[in-house]
């Protein structure tokens, strides 16, 4: 088989339809978001003051400022000729990492551009700043396979989901931090297996974390400094973002049988390990954790994960036939949802201390 690169005779066509792919907003397609930038603007970090201080100072730092550069063994380490089925997980795989690198990135800018309060100008400048590195190194990543993501045209074209500041915190928060706990995980584990390292790009993933973890650390002061996004209500709001977010990562991943096989993973013990650390980091913030050894959240991820496999193939199908499935399986999902937000979960006492280290 020869290997495709960003300058062969298909370099366009992939490009587009790579783009196409990263352009779709589908339930588990990672999105685009707009806020009310007022309101951002608004955000006062004084109760959090010293905190968030020592924060921004690492963030001044910049401490993986040469980390996203190839080394020279990394050229030799790509295989484009791995299995079909495992290459095709491998680049949805990418091409999805990307789009939601890059979503952070469009946000954070956005939001910078309009802020006129300099504690928030300076710090989305900073990561506004990391995501573009982190989307830029996928990207030249699928270059190699000849392809890539076209991210002006992407800015320009992906439709855009609204959400108020809150829910904003509450959704970028617990992406950063299962975006820590995800990439730890896998390279703590191929460092045990380097053998199953089947891409070079792994290898930054020990740094890379640190950068969502620190992220993270941003939307926990928000929300500490203006406890009542943490409290009444909007509890219910926390404990359905933290169902929502650990539901869609458990459908996606076990939508990626062979990449977690050439990984030597079982999906479920890895979406467990996410989950745990994540839920270990979101001790810092939010008043509840999920009862990650409930034998009733097992089952209702379960149930959801069948019926979005049900669902796929009923989109496949077409039709009457398949829209009249789907209907009777987007009601079945609602009922599985309210199942497994029904699971009782565990009360948070908060720490006096925000901020907290990547010790995973
Ligand atoms: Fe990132
Ligand atoms: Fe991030």
């Amino acid at each position: 088989m020869s290997t495709t690169t960003a300058t062969g005779p298909h370099a366009a066509r992939n490009v587009s339809e790579t783009t196409e792919t990263a352009k779709q907003n589908r339930v588990l397609t990672p999105r685009f978001y707009t806020t009310d930038f007022e309101a951002m603007n608004r955000i006062d970090v004084e109760p959090v003051r010293e905190e968030w201080n020592a924060l921004v100072q690492e963030f001044r730092d910049d401490s993986n400022s040469n980390h996203f550069e190839r080394d020279e063994a990394f050229a030799d380490e790509v295989n484009t000729n791995l299995p079909p089925a495992l290459k095709k997980e491998f680049i949805d795989f990418m091409v999805s990492s990307v789009t939601a690198e890059f979503s952070g990135c469009v946000l954070y800018a956005d939001i910078k551009k309009r802020a006129t309060n300099a504690d928030i100008r300076e710090l989305m400048g900073y990561m506004a700043r990391d995501e573009s590195r982190h989307a830029g190194f996928i990207n030249r990543a699928l270059k190699d396979f000849g392809m890539d993501v076209d991210l002006g045209h992407l800015r320009r074209a992906k439709k855009y989901t609204f959400f108020k500041p809150k829910f904003i915190f509450y959704a970028t928060y617990l992406s950063e931090k299962i975006g820590y706990a995800r990439y730890i995980t896998i390279f703590r584990h191929l460092e045990k297996h380097p053998e199953k390292r089947f891409h070079p790009i792994f290898r930054w993933f020990e740094q890379w974390c640190n950068d969502e973890f620190r992220h993270g650390e941003v939307f926990a002061l928000f929300m500490r400094a203006d406890p009542k996004l943490l409290e009444g209500r909007n509890r219910l709001w926390i404990r359905f973002f933290l169902n929502a977010v650990f539901a869609t990562m458990y459908v996606r991943d076990h939508d990626r049988p062979e990449m977690h096989a050439a990984f030597g993973m079982d999906p479920t013990e890895y979406d467990y390990e996410v989950f745990r650390i994540t839920s270990e980091c979101t001790r810092q913030v939010f008043p509840m954790t999920l009862d990650l050894d409930n034998p009733k959240f097992h089952r209702a991820l379960e149930r959801l994960r069948r019926i979005t496999v049900s669902m796929e193939r009923a989109r496949q199908q077409g039709g009457v036939i398949g829209a009249v499935k789907r209907a009777g399986l987007t009601v079945a999902a609602c009922v599985g949802f309210a199942r497994l937000y029904m699971v009782p979960t565990i009360p948070n006492e908060l720490p006096a201390k925000v901020l907290t280290q990547p010790a995973w």
